[in-house]
C-alpha cells in the first residue's frame, strides 16, 4: 500500500518529489535566503515522460519545500536540464523590478522533430523570474538563444558568472564533447572552444556539464573543474559523474598537465564510484561570504531508475556536498563532504566502543540506533593486506556490505542481499568498487544512512561512494569482520532529529 511505501522508502532527509517522477537536479542558486533546486519531473507518472521543472527551497539544503512546478512544456517541447543565473546587473534587460532578475537557460527537446529523425531536436532556450525564483516567464520572443547546429545531442547548458573573465560562460554537451559560448547579456552567445573528444571516459553520451573556478585547498592559487556526467560508461556501470581539472583563459580550457596524466593512468576519474550519484552540479550565486562550492546529484541510474520500488514517487537527491580542490603530489583530487548544515539535525551522538579483535565484531548492536537517520565515522587503524567487510543487517537477514579490500586495494559496496533487487538485473549483478592508490595504514568511514540510501565518504571525501537499496525492514545493526587482527578507534553515531 502507498502508506507503507511512505513508511518504508520515503527518505527523512534527502529530496523526494511529493509524487511523481524526478532525475536531474537542475538550475539552482541561492537567492534572497533561499536555496533554489529545480528537476527533471515529470509530474502526472512515475516513469520518465513530458520534462517539467519541478521546484523546491530550503533555507539550509536540508529540509526542502516543495514549490508549484516551475515550468511547463508546451505540446512535444520538453524542458530538458540546464542551470540558472542571478543576472545582477539585469546585463539581460529582462529585470523590471526592484529584484535582480533570474534567468533559467534550458534544453527545448522537440519530440516531434525526435520521433521525425531529424538531427536539430535541441536548442537552448531561455526563461526569466522577476521574484526571486518563484515564478517564471519563457522568453518567447527571443529563443532559441543557442540553436541547433545539426548535433543530436546538444542539450544541458550550464552558465555561470566568470569573474575572472567578466563573461557569462556556457558549458554545454555536444555528443562526445564539451562545447564552450561566452556572453555578456545571457541572449546573444558566441563559441567559444570545445574540449573533450577522446579524452577521459566515453562509454556513452556526455551531458550535464558543470564548469567552474575553485580555490586549491590551502593555497591562493585557483583551478577550472569541468564535471562532465555520462551515460552509460559510469565506473560500475550506467551512469556517472566524471571530471577534469585544467585552467580556463576565458576561451579555453587546458587540462593541467599531471591531472592529464591521472585521466592517462585511470581512464577516467569519477567524483563518485557509487553507481548512483548522476546528473549532479553545482549551485549558482553562493554569497562570497559563504564561498562554498555546492554539489547535489540525483542518487539514481539509467539502468533502473525507473524500475526501483517505488511507485508514488520515483528518485531522491544525494545529501548537498560542498566540494574541495586538494592537491596532492603533482594531481588534483576534487573532494566531497556532507554539507555542515546536517550538523544542525544531530538529536544525539552515541559512541561506539572501540574495537580489537579478529572475525566479526558488533559495532552498533541490533536497536542501539535508530539507523534510517544517521551519520556514523569510524576510524580504522593498522591495517593489514587484507578484507575489512562492515555488514548492515535487520532481523529479516537482509544486509548490506561495504569496506576496504586492502589486497587488492579498492573500497566496495554489494547490496546483492540488500532486500529487493528483483526489479531489475542490473541492480545488483556487481559489486561496486573503487580502486586506491595502494593498501592503507588506516581509513577513515564517514556514512550517511538514510531509509534507502548508503553515502560513503572516505577519508574525508577524497573518495565518494553513493548507493540506494530496498530494505523490507530498516537496518538495525553494524558488524565489522576480517581475518586480521581488527583495531576500530573513535567510533561515533549520530542519531538525527529530522
Ligand atoms: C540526464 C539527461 C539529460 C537531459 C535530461 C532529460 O539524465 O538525459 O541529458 O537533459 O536527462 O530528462
Amino acid at each position: 500500500s502507498s502508506a507503507a511505501e511512505e513508511q518504508m522508502y520515503r527518505p527523512n532527509f534527502h529530496f523526494t518529489p511529493k509524487k511523481g517522477w524526478m532525475n536531474d537536479p537542475n538550475g539552482m542558486f541561492f537567492a534572497n535566503g533561499y536555496y533554489h533546486l529545480f528537476y527533471q519531473h515529470y509530474p502526472d507518472g512515475n516513469t520518465w515522460g513530458p520534462m517539467h521543472w519541478g521546484h523546491a527551497i530550503s533555507k539550509d539544503l536540508i529540509k526542502w519545500e516543495e514549490q508549484p512546478i516551475a515550468l511547463y512544456p508546451d505540446k512535444d517541447k520538453y524542458i530538458f536540464s540546464g542551470s540558472a543565473v542571478v543576472d545582477t546587473e539585469n546585463t539581460s534587460g529582462l529585470g523590471t523590478g526592484k529584484t535582480a532578475p533570474i534567468v533559467a537557460i534550458y534544453t527545448l527537446h522537440d519530440m516531434t522533430k525526435e520521433k521525425a529523425g531529424k538531427m536539430d531536436v535541441e536548442q537552448q532556450d531561455i526563461a526569466f523570474s522577476n521574484d526571486n525564483g518563484f515564478t517564471w516567464q519563457k522568453f518567447e520572443e527571443g529563443n532559441p538563444v543557442v540553436k541547433n547546429p545539426g548535433i543530436r545531442d546538444f542539450r544541458d547548458p550550464k552558465v555561470s558568472w566568470d569573474k575572472t573573465h567578466k563573461q557569462w560562460i556556457m558549458a554545454l554537451a555536444a555528443q562526445d564533447r564539451i562545447q564552450f559560448y561566452k556572453s555578456s547579456n545571457l541572449k546573444n552567445w558566441e563559441f567559444a572552444s570545445e574540449f573533450g573528444k577522446n579524452i577521459g571516459a566515453h562509454g556513452g553520451v556526455w551531458e550535464c556539464p558543470d564548469f567552474f573556478e575553485i580555490k586549491v585547498e590551502g593555497t591562493k592559487e585557483t583551478k577550472w573543474v569541468l564535471i562532465v556526467n555520462l551515460n552509460p560508461g559510469g565506473p560500475n556501470g550506467g551512469s556517472g559523474v566524471q571530471y577534469f581539472v585544467g585552467d580556463f583563459d576565458g576561451k579555453t580550457f587546458t587540462m593541467d598537465a599531471g591531472f592529464a596524466e591521472r585521466v592517462q593512468n585511470e581512464k577516467a576519474v569519477w567524483a563518485d564510484y557509487g553507481k548512483d550519484n548522476y546528473a549532479g552540479v553545482t549551485w549558482n550565486n553562493i554569497p562570497s561570504s559563504d564561498g562554498r562550492r555546492l554539489f547535489i546529484g540525483w542518487m539514481s541510474n539509467w539502468e533502473y531508475a525507473q524500475q526501483v520500488p517505488t511507485t508514488t514517487w520515483r528518485s531522491s537527491t544525494t545529501i548537498p556536498r560542498e566540494l574541495q580542490l586538494v592537491k596532492k603530489g603533482n594531481h588534483y583530487n576534487l573532494e566531497s563532504k556532507p554539507v555542515r548544515e546536517l550538523n544542525n539535525y544531530v538529536a544525539k551522538t552515541l559512541k561506539v566502543q572501540s574495537l580489537n579483535g579478529k572475525g566479526t565484531l558488533k559495532v552498533i548492536e541490533s536497536g542501539k540506533a535508530d539507523l534510517t537517520k544517521a551519520v556514523i565515522s569510524l576510524d580504522l587503524k593498522n591495517l593489514k593486506q587484507d578484507d575489512y567487510t562492515f555488514t548492515l543487517s535487520n532481523a529479516n537477514g537482509e544486509s548490506l556490505s561495504f569496506g576496504l579490500n586492502n589486497k587488492e586495494n579498492y573500497l566496495f559496496i554489494d547490496r546483492s542481499k540488500a532486500g529487493r533487487i528483483d526489479f531489475s538485473d542490473k541492480f545488483a549483478s556487481n559489486v561496486s568498487k573503487s580502486f586506491l592508490e595502494g593498501s592503507q595504514k588506516s581509513a577513515a568511514f564517514k556514512i550517511i544512512l538514510d531509509k534507502t540510501s548508503i553515502e560513503i565518504f572516505y577519508n574525508n571525501g577524497e573518495k565518494v561512494m553513493t548507493e540506494i537499496f530496498f530494505l523490507n525492514k530498516p537496518f538495525s545493526a553494524l558488524t565489522i569482520s576480517s581475518k586480521q587482527k581488527i583495531e576500530l578507534k573513535n567510533g561515533i553515531i549520530q542519531v538525527l532529529d529530522i
